[in-house]
C-alpha cells in the first residue's frame, strides 16, 4: 500500500499507520480511501484484533485534510458530492467497527483529518506545539463535509462545535482536551504507550457506549425543536450581519448542523454532501482556494537556497512594530536584541511582548515556562554594543528618512560585512534609505503589518542592488516567523502602501463632497473589507497616514490626485485617531488604562467625531450612492494594483492578490484585486474607470495594462469573467 500500513501488535492491538510514501503530507484522496476500505475489511475479518489505532508515520503531521487538488478536478455539479459520499461511507465503516478505534494524533489534524479522528471512538493528541486540531474549511469557502458538522456537534455540543466550525478556529491539544474534543493529551514520546495503557479504559467506555456530558443548554438545543430554531435563527443572523452575507460557508455549516439535529445523522450527512458540492463550484470558494495555493506556492522561492542562517536579530526601535517583530522572532526561535532610546522608552514594548506571551497561558496556548523562555529570547538594550554580533538588523524607528539613513550608517560601522540591514518603513523607498550605504547589497525592506503577531503578511522589498542571499535570508526569516512572504520591487509605497493610498485618498475626497464617515465605512464593509477607510485611518494614525501621503505625493500628484490636506490639519490639531482618542471616530480610555496600565487601547465611544468634517470643507452631509462609492474606492485600488503589475513592482497577479488580501484586508471571497477584476470582467472595469475619469478626473484613468487586456479579451487568472 502507498498511503497506509496495517500492523498487528501482539496484544490484539492493530495499528493503521498513515504513511504517505508519495508526498510529505498525509492527505485524504480517492486512492487513500481505497486503501482505507481494504484495511478496514482486514480488521473486520480478524477476530484477534480487539482495538484499532490510527497513527501517523510522519514526524510532523497526522492528516492535514482532503487533498485540495482532488477538489480542483470537480468541474461539474455532482463530482465533489460523489467523493464526499465515498468518504462518508468509509468513515461510517470506522465508527461501525465492533472494536474501539483510537486516533493517536501528533502534528496537524485538520479538516478531513479531524473528521477521520471524529469517526474514531476516541482521540489522543500529543501536547506539542505542532499538534493542531480544527476545521479551517470556512477559510477556503467550504464546510467540513466529511461528517464534521454532524460528529463534532454530537461530541462537544452544538454551541462549541458551531463556534469552531464557523470561525475555522485551530486548537492545540490542551484546548481540544478542555472542550472534550480529545480524551487524553500525553507528551509526544508517550503517544502510543498512552494509548496502549488506556485501552482497558477505552474498551470499558466503548462497551458502555458512554458519551461526553453536555451542559443543560446543549442538551436542550439537541432535543427541543423550538429552542433550537430560535438558537439557529439568531446564529444565522449574527453571522450574516458580521460579514454582510459575503461568505456563504459559515451559514451553510449552521444549516447542515441543524438538519442533522432535526432529521437525524444520515439526513445531516446528505445535506453536507449536497452543500459541499455547491460550495466547491462557488466563485467564493474558488477565489479562496486560489489564494491558498498562491500562499503555498510563495513558500517555495529560488532565493531561499541561498539563505544564510540567522542566529541573532537586532531590532532598532521598541515601539509598536519593533516589539511585534521581536515577539514573532522569539516565536520563531530566534533571539533578538531590542533597542530603544531609553529604558522608559523600552518599557511599553516589553510589556506588549510579555502580555502577548502571558495571554497564551490563559488560552492554553502555552505554559508559564514557555512564556518565560520566549520572553527571555528578547534582550532589551539601550546601547549598541551587542549589535556587532547580529546577523540581521531590522529597524523600526520613527518614519523619518534622515533618521533611517543615520541608523543604517551607525549599523554599518558597527556590524560585520555580512550583516543584513532591513527597514520596516511602510513608504520610504529602500533605495533612498540605502543611498548613503557602504554595503547597499545588504540593504532590504522587511515591511511587517500591524499588529505584527496577528498579521500574516510580510512584504519584502528589494532594490536593484540587493544581493540574492540577502533576499533569501529575509524570506527564510519571515517564513520562520510564520509569515506569508511576497517579494516586491522597490518604489514609493512598494505594493501594499501604494495600493492602499488611493483607497484612503478617495474616501477623504468623498468627505469633501459631503459624504458621511459612517456611511462610507459601511459601504466598504458591505463590500467585504474588515473595516472601512476611516476606521482604518484611525487605526493607522492620521499623522502616519499624512506622512505616507506626503511621501507618495510626488508620484500621485502627476496622476491627478490632490493632497488630502484634511489629514494634515487633523494632525496639527492632535486629532490622530485611536491613539489620541479622537480621529474620524471618538474613543474613550479603557478602565485598566485609567488605573495606570500602559497598553494604549481606546475603545470606540461614539459613532463619529462630528467636528472632523470641518477639516474636509464644512458642508451639509448628503446621502451617497453606495454603488458609486464602492466603484470609486475599489476600482481605484484595483487599478493601482494593475499599475504595480505593469511597473514590475509585483512579479505576478497572484502576489498582488495575496498582498492585498493578507496585508490590506481586501475581501478574500473576491480573491484579491486581480481576482475581482477578473470577476467583473476587465472590459467592464475599463469602461467603468473611463466613466469615472470623465466625471471625477484623471486619477481614474485605467491602467494601460487593463486597456490592453480588455482589447484582447484576457483575464489575470485565466478564468472566464462572470
Ligand atoms: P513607534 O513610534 O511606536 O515606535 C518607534 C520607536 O522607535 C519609538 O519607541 C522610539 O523611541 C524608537 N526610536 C526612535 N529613534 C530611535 C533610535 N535612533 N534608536 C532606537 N530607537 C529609536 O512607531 P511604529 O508604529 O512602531 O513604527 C515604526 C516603523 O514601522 C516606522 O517606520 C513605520 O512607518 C513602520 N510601520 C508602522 C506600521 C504601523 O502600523 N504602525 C506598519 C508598518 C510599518
Amino acid at each position: 500500500m502507498e498511503y497506509l500500513e496495517l500492523e498487528k501488535l501482539g496484544d490484539g492491538l492493530a495499528v493503521l499507520h498513515l504513511a504517505n510514501r508519495i508526498g510529505r503530507m498525509n492527505m485524504l484522496s480517492a486512492s487513500m480511501l481505497t486503501e482505507l476500505e481494504y484495511a478496514l475489511g482486514a480488521v473486520r475479518n480478524d477476530p484477534a484484533i480487539r482495538a484499532l489505532v490510527f497513527i501517523s508515520d510522519k514526524e510532523d503531521n497526522f492528516l492535514v485534510g482532503v487533498d485540495l487538488k482532488e477538489l480542483e478536478r470537480a468541474k461539474e455539479p455532482g463530482q465533489a458530492r460523489d467523493f464526499i459520499l465515498r468518504i462518508h461511507e468509509v468513515f461510517n465503516a470506522i465508527g461501525a467497527l465492533p472494536i474501539p478505534t483510537v486516533a493517536a494524533i501528533h502534528g496537524p489534524c485538520l479538516g478531513g483529518g479531524l473528521e477521520l479522528a471524529l469517526a474514531c471512538h476516541f482521540r489522543v493528541a500529543t501536547d506539542d506545539p505542532g499538534t493542531t486540531l480544527g476545521f479551517p474549511e470556512v477559510t477556503l469557502g467550504l464546510i467540513p463535509g466529511a461528517g464534521g458538522t454532524q460528529r463534532l456537534t454530537r461530541l462537544i455540543g452544538v454551541r462549541k462545535a458551531l463556534l469552531l466550525m464557523t470561525k475555522g478556529t485551530i486548537l492545540n491539544a490542551a484546548q481540544a482536551r478542555a472542550i472534550g474534543l480529545v480524551d487524553l493529551a500525553p507528551y509526544p514520546y508517550q503517544l502510543l504507550e498512552t494509548v496502549r495503557s488506556s485501552l482497558p479504559h477505552f474498551e470499558k467506555r466503548f462497551r458502555k457506549r458512554r458519551k461526553n456530558r453536555f451542559t443543560l443548554t446543549d442538551r436542550v438545543l439537541q432535543v427541543a425543536g423550538p429552542a433550537r430554531s430560535v438558537f439557529f435563527a439568531n446564529a444565522r443572523r449574527r453571522i450574516k450581519k458580521a460579514a454582510f452575507g459575503n461568505y456563504p460557508a459559515p451559514v451553510k455549516v449552521l444549516e447542515c448542523a441543524e438538519k442533522g439535529l432535526e432529521k437525524g445523522f444520515s439526513a445531516g450527512l446528505a445535506a453536507e454532501a449536497r452543500t459541499f458540492d455547491d460550495l466547491v463550484l462557488s466563485s467564493e470558494s474558488r477565489a479562496m482556494r486560489r489564494l491558498f495555493f498562491s500562499a503555498k506556492a510563495s513558500r517555495k522561492s529560488p532565493y531561499t537556497e541561498k539563505a544564510r542562517p540567522v542566529g541573532l536579530i537586532g531590532v532598532l526601535g521598541g515601539g509598536l512594530m519593533g516589539s511585534g517583530i521581536a515577539t514573532v522572532s522569539a516565536q520563531a526561535g530566534i533571539p533578538s536584541l531590542m533597542k530603544d532610546r531609553s529604558w522608559p522608552g523600552l518599557a511599553p514594548g516589553l510589556q506588549r511582548i510579555w502580555t502577548h506571551f502571558d495571554r497564551q497561558i490563559k488560552t492554553r496556548m502555552g505554559n508559564p515556562v514557555e512564556r518565560d523562555m520566549l520572553f527571555g529570547m528578547v534582550t532589551p538594550v539601550v546601547d549598541l554594543e551587542l549589535f556587532s554580533r547580529a546577523d540581521l538588523i531590522i529597524e523600526a524607528v520613527f518614519e523619518e528618512k534622515i533618521l533611517k539613513r543615520r541608523v543604517l550608517q551607525e549599523m554599518e560601522a558597527l556590524t560585520r560585512n555580512d550583516c543584513i540591514f532591513a527597514s520596516n518603513t511602510s513608504a520610504i523607498p529602500i533605495t533612498e534609505i540605502a543611498s548613503a550605504a557602504a554595503r547597499p547589497e545588504n540593504v532590504i525592506g522587511m515591511h511587517y503589518f500591524s499588529p505584527v503577531p496577528q498579521m500574516p503578511l510580510l512584504e519584502i522589498v528589494v532594490t536593484k542592488h540587493t544581493a540574492d542571499w540577502v533576499i533569501g535570508t529575509a524570506i527564510a526569516t519571515g517564513q520562520k516567523q510564520n509569515k506569508t512572504v511576497i517579494v516586491v520591487r522597490d518604489g514609493p509605497g512598494f505594493y501594499t502602501t501604494r495600493t492602499l493610498m488611493p483607497f484612503l485618498h478617495e474616501a477623504c475626497t468623498l468627505l469633501g463632497e459631503g459624504a458621511d464617515v459612517k456611511e462610507i465605512d459601511r459601504v466598504a464593509r458591505e463590500f467585504g473589507f474588515p473595516v472601512g477607510p476611516f476606521k482604518l485611518l484611525d487605526e493607522i494614525g492620521i499623522d502616519v497616514a499624512w506622512h505616507i501621503a506626503e511621501e507618495l505625493h510626488g508620484m500621485f500628484s502627476t496622476r491627478g490626485f490632490f493632497p488630502a490636506t484634511g489629514l494634515e490639519n487633523m494632525t496639527d490639531d492632535d486629532c490622530l485617531g485611536r491613539k489620541s482618542g479622537k480621529g474620524f471616530y471618538r474613543y474613550i480610555r479603557m478602565p485598566w488604562e485609567k488605573r495606570g496600565m500602559r497598553i494604549p487601547a481606546f475603545k470606540e465611544f461614539r459613532p463619529t467625531h462630528e467636528g472632523v468634517y470641518r477639516y474636509f470643507g464644512e458642508r451639509k452631509r448628503r446621502a451617497v450612492n453606495p454603488l458609486e462609492v464602492r466603484d470609486r474606492l475599489v476600482l481605484l485600488m484595483a487599478n493601482e494594483a494593475a499599475l504595480c503589475l505593469q511597473d514590475g513592482i509585483i512579479a505576478n497577479p497572484k502576489d498582488g492578490d495575496l498582498g492585498a488580501v493578507l496585508g490590506l484586508g481586501f475581501p478574500a471571497f473576491l480573491g484579491g484585486p486581480f481576482g475581482y477584476l477578473d470577476r467583473i470582467g476587465i472590459q467592464r472595469a475599463v469602461t467603468k474607470l473611463e466613466l469615472l475619469t470623465g466625471r471625477f478626473g484623471a486619477r481614474f484613468t485605467p491602467a494601460p495594462i487593463l486597456v490592453e487586456m480588455a482589447g484582447k479579451g484576457k483575464s489575470f487568472h485565466g478564468s472566464t469573467p462572470a
